[in-house]
Order: structure tokens, then sequence, then C-alpha cells
């Protein structure tokens, strides 16, 4: 197997000295400089899947539309004070990820607030942002936000729904399922008793609808279903109630490829046939074009990022156990949703052999495995492990398991690296001991 090129950042090279390089810098450099595990973000990569998401809704869809970046995959003041001039808005699902959107000066009318089961304290925190929307996801949080938005000025709200769709990804990845727990559901009635309750909040002001169906979405069929099960629901409630839906969103979810083998789907492509299933809707159900927002978290931040690792062992039993010096504490993902990733061998990328390998953690459990099997030539101790794909949902879901630091992070642009997360240090673990 050749090196996975086209996995990795935009600007990733195969160096003169057989090592790999991202965004002009040499990950053997950069491994030494910083330490591993280490996350590489090439800030040219993310500009440019930014601008790609913007364009194609620009040129897709005849509305107002704003690609809103799903924050919970990766979220850091450097990248936000890349996609604000970008004019990109920004999804969050807490307090937290909110007052750090506050420190980067992220335009707070950009900002849509998700969740679940917000808290009093984390509602009173966006009304004081005064931040764009905020989208209700339950009866009682259109209460709790009812009161709470009745000391400052009317709040505006979406209302996410349960579109009851299947769509066919990892279990744990699927949100519009007709057994889910977000939003409230069109079919049972639910929905309609929202928005009734939302109407009569004199402290809200409903603008439409939200429905997100899940992650890794590779069929465009499910958004389509969606889409025209909210503009129904919508038309509905306009005869029912009197309120005319002006915003929509179907969410995010489109697809990230992870290794090789994983089918290719254009995601852009995916983004303008869910705009012109919207117009479609909207002729159909007598809308104006609502303005809409989309909300990309992986497929944004996913292909930037680059963990380097370094190998610590190799053992040879049944299979060829690579151990690196990270695993599940940094990266969850194929424990959690048996992902499968591919790597390459950044200190030595092509000597000509090729072993089959397993990537192992060095994490004190057996599912602690990075890759299952990859074709490299056969690494050596003190090795470099390049995993490409690694900049959502990693970083954004490490913990610190077996008392592991969390990995240091940089940022590269032209030849130049800038740390912005320095490795926790001992003193870090040992203080929240
Ligand atoms: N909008 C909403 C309301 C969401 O809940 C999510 C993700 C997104 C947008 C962005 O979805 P994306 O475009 O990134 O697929 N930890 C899992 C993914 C969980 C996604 C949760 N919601 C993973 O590592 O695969």
């Amino acid at each position: 197997m050749s090196v996975p090129l086209e996995l990795f950042p935009d600007t990733t090279r195969v160096t003169l000295a057989n090592t790999l390089a991202v965004g002009g810098c040499d990950l053997v450099d950069l491994a030494a400089r910083f330490g591993t595990p280490l996350y590489v973000y090439d800030a040219a990569t993310v500009l440019a899947r930014a601008g790609a998401y913007r364009e194609a809704l620009r040129a897709s869809y005849p509305g107002r539309a704003t690609v809103c970046y799903a924050g919970k995959a990766y979220l850091a003041p450097w990248l936000l004070s890349l996609l604000a001039p970008e004019g990109l808005g920004l999804d969050v699902v807490s307090a937290g990820e909110l007052l750090v959107a506050g420190r980067a000066g992220f335009p707070r009318e950009r900002i849509y607030f998700h969740g679940n089961n917000k808290g009093e304290d984390e509602l009173n925190t966006a009304i004081e942002a005064g931040i764009g929307r905020i989208v209700v996801d339950n009866l009682d949080e259109i209460a709790l936000l009812g009161r709470v938005a009745s000391r400052g000025a009317r709040q505006q709200v979406l209302l996410r729904l349960g579109p009851g769709v299947e769509v066919r990804t990892h279990a744990h990845l699927t949100t519009g399922a007709p057994d889910t727990k977000f939003g409230l559901d069109i079919q049972s009635g639910a929905a309609e008793v929202g928005v009734r309750a939302i109407l009569a909040q004199p402290s809200l002001e409903l603008r439409g609808f939200h429905a997100h169906i899940g992650s890794q979405i590779t069929d465009i069929k499910p958004y389509r279903e969606s889409i025209e099960r909210v503009f129904a629901f919508a038309a509905a409630m306009r005869e029912k109630t009197g309120f005319t839906m002006t915003e929509m969103s179907p969410g995010g979810g489109y697809p990230v490829r992870y290794s090789p083998t994983d089918p290719k789907v254009d995601p852009l492509a995916m983004v303008r046939e869910v705009a012109a299933a919207i117009v479609a809707a909207a002729k159909k159900h007598a809308f104006d074009l609502p303005e809409i927002t989309i909300e990309p978290g992986r497929s944004i931040i996913a292909s930037a990022g680059v963990a380097v690792y370094r190998v610590g062992s190799v053992k040879k039993a049944s299979r060829i156990y690579v151990a690196v010096d990270g695993g599940m504490a940094d990266n969850i993902r194929p424990t959690a949703y048996d992902a499968r990733y591919t790597a390459a061998l950044a200190s030595r990328v092509e000597d000509g052999g090729q072993t089959d390998v397993a990537i192992a953690g060095k994490y004190c459990e057996t599912g602690d495995i990075l890759i299952q099997k990859v074709t490299l030539p056969l690494p050596r101790v003190g090795d470099l492990i390049a995993v490409p794909v690694s900049g959502a949902y990693q970083l954004a879901m490490a913990s610190n398991y077996n008392m592991a630091a969390r990995p240091a992070v940089v940022v590269v642009a032209d030849a130049d690296a800038t740390l912005v997360h320095a490795r926790e240090t001992f003193e870090d673990l040992v203080a929240r001991a």
C-alpha cells in the first residue's frame, strides 16, 4: 500500500528525506520539538474546507444561508479565529463551548445553542451573551427558557424536531430515528405541543425548525425525507396555529473518508442536493425560501488534523502489534464506534518492504487498538506513526484515562508551527487527582 496522501491534509508531502511533512513542517521535526502524541492541524486545509462549504451553499441556495461549524467536533480559539472571517456560524452545545466562542470573539449573532438538557445556568449564560438562536429540545426547556428569557430581550428560537427518519450509519450516530433522545417527535404530536408551548411564551420568538438526523451519512435520501417532513409539519402548523416558518436547518452529518476503503462520497455534492431539496419543499408547501443553516462539524475539521505517535515496541505475536504512545485516551473512536483508520510511517514513508501490522494503544485495555490492520514498512522502535483524518471528535473526546496527559496541539501554515495547546503536565494531572 502506498501512502494514502489524499486522506492527509492538502499540504502533505513526502520529503526528500523520506519523511512526511504537513504545511511545510516535517513531522519528524515537530515530534522532536513538541513531543508525542502530537496533534497537527493544517490551517490551509481548514480554510479550504470552510470556503468550499460556503461556496457550495451560496451557489446552490438562492435564499439566505450560513454554514454553522459544529464546534463539538473540535473547538479552540485559533480555529474560531480562522472560521469567523470566512463568514461561518457556530453551533455550541454547552456553556463551556459558548465561553470559548466568547473568548475568541466569535460573532454572537451567528451562534446557535443546541443540546437536549441545557441547564438554567447555561441558558442564562447564552442569554447574557446575546447569542443568535437557541435550538430548544423539549417542553421542560421551553418552560425554563421562557422564564429565564423574560428577564431580558425576546429570545429567538428554533424547535428541534424528531423527523422519524432512519439512516444507515453506526447506531450511536443516528439522531433523527423514531426512537431518539433528541427533539420533539413530529409523528406522535409532541412537536405540535412544543410549537404551541413556544408560541404561548411571550419571551420567546419561534423562527422555525431544526432536524439533525445523524453523522457519517452517505446517502441523500434520508436528508430529503427529513426535509420533506419538516416542511409538511411547518405547513400543518401554519394552518393550525398561524405560525409561519422563516428559518430551518437540516443539520450536519456529511461524511468523511477515514481509510482508502471507505466509499468516495462528495459531501459538497450532498450539500447541493440538500439545498435543492429545501428549495423544492418550500415551493411544494408554499413557503418563501427560509433562511437556512447547515451544520457540518467533522467534514470541516477531520481531514485537517493528523495524530502523530512514537513507536515504543514491536511485538510479533499472532499478528504484529506496533505499540504507540497514545491510544484510546486521545482517540476513543475505534473503541466507541468501531471506527477504522489508516496510517503512514511518517519517519520512513517508503522503504520497499510492506507488512500488515496492528497499531496498539498504550492503555490498559484489550479494546485499545487504534488500527486493527494497516500495511506499512515494518515499523521499528522510535519510528513515527501518522494517523490522518484525526481532526474531529478525537481531542474533543480525549480523556485522562490511566492518568494520561492530553496531547500537545500545533497548527502548521507556511512552514511555520505554532503551539496552540501545550501538552498537559503531570502537575496538571496531580492537581486534579
Ligand atoms: N448538528 C448537530 C445538532 C449535531 O448533534 C451534530 C453532531 C452535528 C451537527 C455535526 O455532525 P457532523 O457533521 O460532525 O457529523 N462523536 C461521534 C460523533 C457525534 C456527533 C454528534 N452530533 C464520532 O466521533 O463519530
